[in-house]
């Protein structure tokens, strides 16, 4: 049981930018098995039409790092009760090993295109809606110096906007920590090396293993439907931070 109302969800409408694939296409599913009528964003076509087929959602092509697709994107949406966003790469590495790209990258991909996500909310939510962006924890800065700084900024983010968009919005994030191979995120490293890094992982967790895309997706709905959290930052991490 998630705890969340999701009777809320009925009828509404609710943009995932990132629902074709991992946490967000759980986020998606869990807004549309609610009764919410879900338009998914992403880059991939292919990706986006087997995730549509299977949601019986809407779809809309946007690379959100672009500021002017991301502009057409949410005008062509219009008004709209909820807003997820599942963007920000990461990088690992510590402030000596970043590089100066890298570092830009990361900020711009994990904390500039939220701001202007939160900046298109602002504008484009019905009264009584929400934003709900994706940080993450679980590491330290000497770690993942690029995202871990680009995680702060997503917390003042959703602090600023909380209070500036209060009383008619609510602006929110879930915290993530490392899931592996469960979702595609680290599609880029090879299998077996993936493997070995979760169970590590794992084994540093409190709680003894990886989250369940479905566990991570109960956050944001019930950050969607509770009227009453605005600000804040929830944390689905088996309990990492109290290890490290
Ligand atoms: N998985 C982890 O270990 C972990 C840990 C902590 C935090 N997080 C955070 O969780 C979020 C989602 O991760 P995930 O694990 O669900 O990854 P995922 O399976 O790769 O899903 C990411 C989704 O976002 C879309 N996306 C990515 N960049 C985009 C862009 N520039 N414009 C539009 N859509 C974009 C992807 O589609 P396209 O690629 O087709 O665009 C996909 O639908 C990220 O913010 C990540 O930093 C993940």
């Amino acid at each position: 049981m998630s705890g969340a109302d999701t009777r809320t969800l009925a009828g509404r409408t609710v943009v995932v930018i990132g629902g074709s694939s991992g946490i967000g296409f759980e986020v998606a599913t869990q807004v549309a098995e609610a009764g919410a009528e879900v338009t998914i964003m992403g880059r991939d076509e292919a990706r986006l039409a087997t995730a549509a087929d299977k949601l019986g959602a809407r779809t809309r092509r946007v690379d959100a790092h672009d500021e002017a697709e991301l502009d057409a994107a949410m005008s062509d949406v219009g008004s709209v009760d909820h807003i997820v966003s599942m963007v920000g790469d990461s990088t690992a590495g510590g402030f000596l090993q970043t590089t100066p790209e890298t570092m830009r990258h990361v900020l711009n991909s994990k904390f500039l295109t939220n701001w202007a996500i939160g900046r298109y909310a602002a504008r484009a939510l019905a009264n009584g809606g929400s934003v709900t962006f994706t940080s993450g924890t679980g590491g330290r800065p000497h770690e993942i110096a690029a995202t871990y700084v680009a995680n702060l900024g997503i917390g003042a983010l959703v602090q600023g906007l909380a209070r500036e968009m209060a009383p008619h919005h609510r602006v929110n994030a879930v915290a993530p920590t490392f899931m592996g191979g469960a979702t595609s995120f680290w599609r880029d490293v090879p299998a077996e090396q993936l493997h070995e890094q979760e169970q590590q992982f794992a084994g540093a967790v409190p709680l003894g293993r990886i989250a369940t895309p479905g566990e991570v997706a109960r956050a944001y709905v019930l950050l969607m439907t509770n009227q009453f959290i605005t600000g804040q930052v929830v944390a689905v991490d088996g309990g990492i931070m109290l290890a490290k």
